[in-house]
């Protein structure tokens, strides 16, 4: 198909947008899109009953598409995901999204767009909660700082939310403690993370890079951390072929240059999902327990490539000796995770501190263990300078085992104004029909072989985590 002057007015059925630009070159200064009426009303309406989010998204599909066409690329009025997601963030989409909500007198709710979550994250320092954590976090790892010292890390998934925190983390000890720098190659393919050129520096290197491609280098390499996943129900749904590739044919790639490298440690992050619905007499559920998990039902493809990258795991740890260690994570939070990414915690965070219901699906009976990002980050490191060889470890905070209701509740409590608990229907199958009951880990086997114990209560984490939602 022919491609769209930049000039041309832009008509589409159902959704007609009128770009005014002339040059490419300027494109970012001189477009304007206006709404017809009817669509305006059309929005209007979508805003009373959906809210600003909804009428925000609306909104800015219409300018994704509207710049996609402006810059000339395709006359298809639907850009692929990720030039899309490009146009969403860029400076001029959010001043068209501002005016164009300014105009109708709505407000621009900055917290939903994608640009808000990297900008703060320009140096540490602006960041005070995450700061004060990377600092702690040193300090409770301060015994393993000889296995930091001079190594060479490749870190998969390192933009993401655990991976942002141990990239912080290295630098933060190259800055201040390691007299021999630690390195790292970062791996990602920002299907759901961000990109944080700010954190990079000689020694922190990014390589844009999809693991389900197989990847090589000729930098030696200490220690592999294969984090990259689709971790969020509501992604991995959208994406379950790369949700299953990633924790597959990833994991096996990742496997095959660990062995290529003689790494001296490899640590595969897992999943609590790998159990599934687990049988009550399992909770609090230990690593013997080998889960109740279906096969083709709407998590599987998540919960699966988790089980299977963890055979892969044991067979290379078998074949070769490689020197790998799985860790099992139980629903971590903290600051720095996306806004957008509807689990449970940064959902009802968004939802409180929009004033807004916090939605609770049914009776909210189910019950999950909640893990904060530091207490996580610090077992992961724990378990991947240990000698625990072809083991695998719940990575979790057993305590408290709260239903989702309660959490709501606690949530709520925690704002200085009055927020409901509603009631709704699940929106989802992931949710509605798989949903795990109950979610609690057993620890003590990663408490015996590392030493570790969780420090943040879930009070506390609760409370850095709203301050970096507010700080944002
Ligand atoms: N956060 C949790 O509560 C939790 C719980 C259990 C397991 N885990 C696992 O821990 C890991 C990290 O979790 P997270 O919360 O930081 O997730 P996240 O979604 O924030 O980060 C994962 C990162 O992996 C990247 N990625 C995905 N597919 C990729 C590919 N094919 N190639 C390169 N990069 C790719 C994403 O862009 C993202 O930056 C994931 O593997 C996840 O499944 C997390």
């Amino acid at each position: 198909m022919a491609k769209t002057a930049p000039s041309d007015k832009i008509k589409k059925p159902g959704i007609p947008v009128e770009v005014s630009d002339t040059k490419k070159a300027e494109a970012s200064k001189l477009i304007s899109i206006r709404m017809p009426k009817e669509m305006m009303e059309k929005l209007r309406g979508t805003a009373q009953k959906q809210g600003n989010l909804g009428y925000q998204k609306l909104i800015k599909n219409y300018i994704t598409q509207g710049l996609a066409q402006t810059e000339g690329r395709t006359d298809d009025v639907t850009p692929v995901p990720s030039e899309e997601r490009k146009i969403k963030n860029s400076p001029q989409s959010h001043r068209i999204l501002k005016e164009e909500l300014g105009r109708i007198g709505t407000p621009y709710i900055q917290t939903t767009t994608r640009s808000r979550v990297t900008v703060p994250d320009q140096t540490l320092s602006q960041h005070n909660v995450i700061a004060e954590d990377i600092e702690n976090l040193a300090r409770f790892l301060s015994p393993y700082f000889q296995d930091f010292s001079g190594k060479r890390f490749l870190i998969t998934g390192a933009f993401g939310f655990l991976g942002k925190y141990m990239v912080h983390l290295l630098k933060y000890l190259n800055d201040h403690v390691l007299a021999e720098k630690a390195s790292a190659l970062l791996l990602d393919n920002f299907v759901t993370g961000y990109e944080q050129q700010v954190l990079l520096d000689k020694h922190l290197q990014f390589v844009r890079h999809d693991v389900i491609q197989p990847f090589d280098t000729d930098a030696d390499i200490d220690y592999i951390i294969h984090m990259a996943g689709i971790a969020s129900p509501a992604y991995y749904t959208k994406y379950p072929i790369e949700t299953m590739d990633v924790g597959t044919v990833g994991t096996r790639h990742m496997l095959e240059l660990a062995a290529k490298k003689n790494v001296k440690s490899f640590l595969f992050t897992s999943s609590s999902e790998v159990y599934g619905d687990p049988d009550p007499a399992h909770v609090p559920t230990g690593e013997d327990y080998h889960g109740n998990v279906s096969v083709n039902g709407p998590r599987s493809c998540y919960d699966e490539s988790k089980r299977f990258g963890e055979t892969m795991c044991a067979a290379f740890y078998r074949v070769y000796n490689l020197p790998v260690k799985i860790v099992r994570p139980f629903n971590v939070y903290g600051p720095g995770i996306r806004p957008d990414d509807f689990r449970v915690l940064p959902n009802f965070i968004e939802h409180a501190l929009r004033k807004e219901p916090l939605p609770v699906h049914g009776e909210g009976r189910n019950t999950r263990s909640f893990c904060y990002i530091n207490d996580a980050v610090e077992a992961i490191f724990r378990v991947l300078f240990s000698n625990a060889n072809g083991e695998a470890f719940n990575i979790g905070n057993p305590s408290p085992e709260i239903s989702v209701k309660e959490l709501a509740t606690k949530v709520a409590k925690a704002m200085p104004y009055k927020v409901d608990v509603v009631k709704i229907d699940a929106p989802h199958a992931v949710y509605a029909t798989s949903d795990p009951k109950r979610r609690c880990p057993n620890i003590s086997k990663l408490q015996k072989a590392t030493d570790f114990k969780p420090k943040y209560t879930l009070d506390e984490g609760l409370q850095r985590t709203i301050q970096w939602f507010q700080e944002r």
